[in-house]
């Protein structure tokens, strides 16, 4: 099998934009019009979640090692869109339609082979790991809200719900939540909260304009309303992904905080009597005070570990007299963090100057870790594939 060609034939097909998710969506649902039903009603706003997504991994088949971690994940992850082993085939039959179009004359039997060959590598470890993981997990958990705080001066709620059955994940993971009343809608984010005895865990939304999910979390449920959760995954952010005996820095932008509060947990519960060996030093940024919606959580936080440092940080605003400038600048103004663990999660302008800075300060590669959220969510798949994997 050639993969240089796969990878070389879909970045040809990918030029074209729009108009492959569009060909791809009409033959599957002319193919097999019983999966129209698996998708959201409205498609327009992320047409190409699948097929760029099918595209990048089956043409990175020969990265597969580190890739299989991944897959299963994908595979487990998507008993909550309904998916079926039987689904595979027509999915099949609609990628290579699409590439076979976008590709015309380029498009030779041997190519159409190799697609269909890597696609089935790709396909055959997602069911294997969606069959095994029907006899031990749900394919989703309802999940009621239990508690629902609107954070004055913002479009920020913090929702906790409690899963119905037992839950758990790894702090820094992020979850697919769906609301019923809008049904087929998957956003990914991250808890706030590192795994507790009572079940409950929680989230931090900001209602995005225009958005399909976040204005409702934030403005249209309550307690007592009912949300899905799908299967947590990930493992960028995760302490895992860093070296245990180095002190961490951690930069949030907004609701970005969430993940990097739940390892704060994490650690916290871990610390027990014997304390915390890592020093941690937060800085948390808002364009305005109201932004820094968590802090009074972060203070009691603090009290009695003397590990933690959380500093807040305010960019807009010409009358607050503390810290001003984004996360990355206080940072960078307050210290040298080369030898230090990095953890930056946030909207995605934030996460590419935090980390752009930080390279220029040698911060090394493999000492940032990060995570991006666009306001419909967090965009796992925007790791380098290579990265994903480890916990899930
Ligand atoms: C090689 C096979 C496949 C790969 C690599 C793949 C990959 C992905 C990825 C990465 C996502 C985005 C996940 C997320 O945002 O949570 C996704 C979404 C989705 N996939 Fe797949 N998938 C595959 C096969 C299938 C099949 C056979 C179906 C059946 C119809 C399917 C249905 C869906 C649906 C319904 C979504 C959600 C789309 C949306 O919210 O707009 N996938 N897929």
């Amino acid at each position: 099998m050639d993969t240089d060609r796969l990878k070389e034939s879909f970045a040809k097909v990918a030029q074209h934009g729009d108009a492959v998710p569009t060909y791809f969506y009409g033959y599957l649902f002319i193919r097999a019009p019983e999966l129209r039903d698996l998708f959201p009603a409205s498609m327009a706003a992320q047409r190409d979640k699948l097929v760029n997504a099918l595209g990048t991994v089956v043409s990175n088949v020969d990265s597969f090692d580190q890739l299989s971690f991944f897959v299963r994940g994908l595979g487990r992850d998507h008993r909550k869109f309904g998916v079926l082993a039987e689904h595979y085939a027509p999915v099949a039959e609609a990628l290579l339609a699409t590439l076979a179009y976008h590709l015309g004359d380029e498009w030779t039997p041997q190519l159409a082979a190799d697609w269909q060959a890597a696609y089935e590598i790709v396909a055959g470890e997602m069911t294997a790991a969606a069959t095994e993981a029907e006899a031990t997990t749900p394919a989703w958990w309802d999940a009621p809200i239990v508690a629902h705080e609107r954070r004055p001066g913002t479009s920020i709620a913090i929702i906790t719900v409690r899963p119905e059955a037992a839950w758990d994940h790894i702090p820094g993971q992020s979850v697919g939540i769906q609301a019923p009343r809008r049904p087929r809608v998957w956003r990914h984010y991250s808890p706030a909260s590192a795994p507790r005895a009572d079940n409950t865990v929680e989230f931090h939304i900001r209602a995005r304009p225009g958005g399909t999910l976040s204005p409702a979390l934030v403005f249209g449920m309550g307690v007592g309303d009912e949300l899905r959760l799908g299967p947590p995954s990930g493992s960028a952010l995760t302490l895992y992904a860093a070296d245990p005996d180095r002190d961490l820095l951690m930069l949030a932008g907004g609701t970005g905080l969430a993940p990097l509060r739940a390892l704060v947990e994490q650690l916290a519960n871990e610390a027990g009597t014997a304390g915390q060996p890592r020093r941690v030093t937060l800085f948390h940024g808002g364009r305005v005070t109201a932004d820094l919606y968590d802090m009074t959580t972060l203070t009691e936080l603090r009290q009695g570990r003397p590990w933690l440092n959380v500093l807040p940080v305010i960019s807009d605003d010409p009358y607050y007299r503390g810290d001003r400038g984004t996360p990355v600048e206080a940072a960078l103004r307050a210290g040298r963090w080369s030898d230090h663990e990095v953890y930056v999660c946030g909207p995605p302008g934030m996460v590419a100057d935090s980390t752009k800075r930080l390279r220029e300060a040698g911060v090394p590669e493999e000492r940032l870790h990060v995570e991006e959220f666009d306001g419909q969510g967090y965009i796992p798949s925007s790791r380098p594939l290579a990265a994903v994997g480890g916990a899930r």
